[in-house]
């Protein structure tokens, strides 16, 4: 990556972050911060388009960031802020909202599955949403957005949009066309009831998940009543691969064992899965309860957490004012 390379992702403050955001995210945030520029927001104005209790939700947006710095962002080293401090993405939304087509947005597979069966009383906001992300990448030229898969869609309309206002202002490069940064290995963690769902904070089950604030009792009785196979653990991946819930609980334990899946077959073909669910269970204690018990220990501490928002807001709102600058001058804006 270049120099002018910059890493932008959103995170939505609706509570529980899992096992998904931080395999699938979270991880890969702190990892990038080593050597990139990178801005991490916490997007309240996405989480808004679907109905949250004020007081929640602001204590949802303190909740995210406190969950940033506990997985091991660095405020000095990132750029750590909530979206609606900064009045520019709500502009740039709407100037894309007006590049963006209806029949790009119709197409938006997690558009259709957030808004159930009964789409007319879907908000607006909602379907506009996937504009809303592409604002929040262009505003400040990001040209990597580290993203589990489920958002790969959501990039692909991003660099639509960025193409599309390239084109039609005459301005070939203005914006780069992001890419996705998705992890190889594990790019969409499960349900634990159900290997063929994505693990979801709005899944109705709460042991379809592991929470990042799980206590080790709660990650050990998750584990062991995750659905698995009845048969014993197959010793090829081909054979792995037809049941979901057991690739699943394998994959995660080779993400966080860092042992590739051939050799744990290797190792564990033939067993129960209770053997593979005793050594889980045990792996993400170590690896997840320590980043729990930080967020409860931050939220102990609110205005060290609205210091870091505003240090974070201020350093996003100048990046963001320089280039609206130069948006709204190619869209002929006085
Ligand atoms: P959100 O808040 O649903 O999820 C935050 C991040 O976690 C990833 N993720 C997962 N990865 C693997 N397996 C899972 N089960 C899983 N569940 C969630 C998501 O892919 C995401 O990376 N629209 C975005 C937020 C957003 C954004 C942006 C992201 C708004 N603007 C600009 C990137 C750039 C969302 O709802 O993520």
């Amino acid at each position: 990556m270049s120099k002018k390379s910059l890493v932008f992702s959103g995170v939505q403050p609706t509570g529980n972050l899992h096992l998904g955001n931080y395999l699938g995210a979270l991880k890969n945030f702190v990892s990038l911060q080593k050597d990139m520029n990178c801005i991490y927001c916490v997007v309240d104005l996405h989480a808004i388009t679907v109905f949250q209790k004020p007081n929640v939700l602001r204590d949802n947006v303190l909740e995210t960031v406190a969950s940033f710095l506990a997985t091991g962002l660095d405020p000095n080293k990132s750029i750590i802020f909530n979206q609606s401090s900064v009045s520019g993405h709500a502009e740039l939304a709407w100037i894309l909202n007006c590049v963006s087509r209806i029949g790009w947005l119709n197409r938006m597979t997690q558009f259709k599955d957030k808004a159930g069966s009964d789409k007319e009383k879907a908000s607006v906001g909602l379907y506009i949403y996937p504009n809303l992300m592409a604002a929040d990448i262009l505003l400040y030229k990001a040209t990597h957005v580290p993203v589990g898969a489920d958002q790969k869609q959501h990039l692909e309309l991003s660099r639509d949009i960025a193409l599309k206002f390239n084109s039609d202002f005459g301005c070939k490069d203005f914006f780069p066309l992001p890419e996705p940064l998705i992890p190889k290995n594990i790019s969409r963690v499960m349900s634990l009831r159900d290997g063929t769902k994505k693990m979801s904070k709005s899944e109705e089950s709460d042991y379809s998940r592991i929470n990042l604030k799980d206590s080790a009792d709660e990650i050990i009785k998750k584990i062991k009543k995750a659905k698995s196979d009845s048969a014993p653990i197959p010793n090829s991946l081909k054979e792995l691969e037809k049941k979901p819930e057991a690739l699943n609980l394998l994959t995660i334990y080779s993400e966080i064992s860092k042992i590739n899946l051939d050799k744990i077959l290797d190792e564990m073909s033939g067993k129960d899965y209770s053997f593979l669910k005793n050594k889980l269970a045990d792996l993400l204690i170590g690896e997840i309860a320590p980043v729990g018990n930080e967020i409860k220990k931050l939220m102990g501490d609110k205005t060290h957490l609205l210091k870091v928002l505003k240090k974070g807001n201020e350093k996003a709102r100048n990046l963001a004012e320089e280039n609206l600058k130069n948006i709204r001058e190619k869209v002929g804006l006085i």
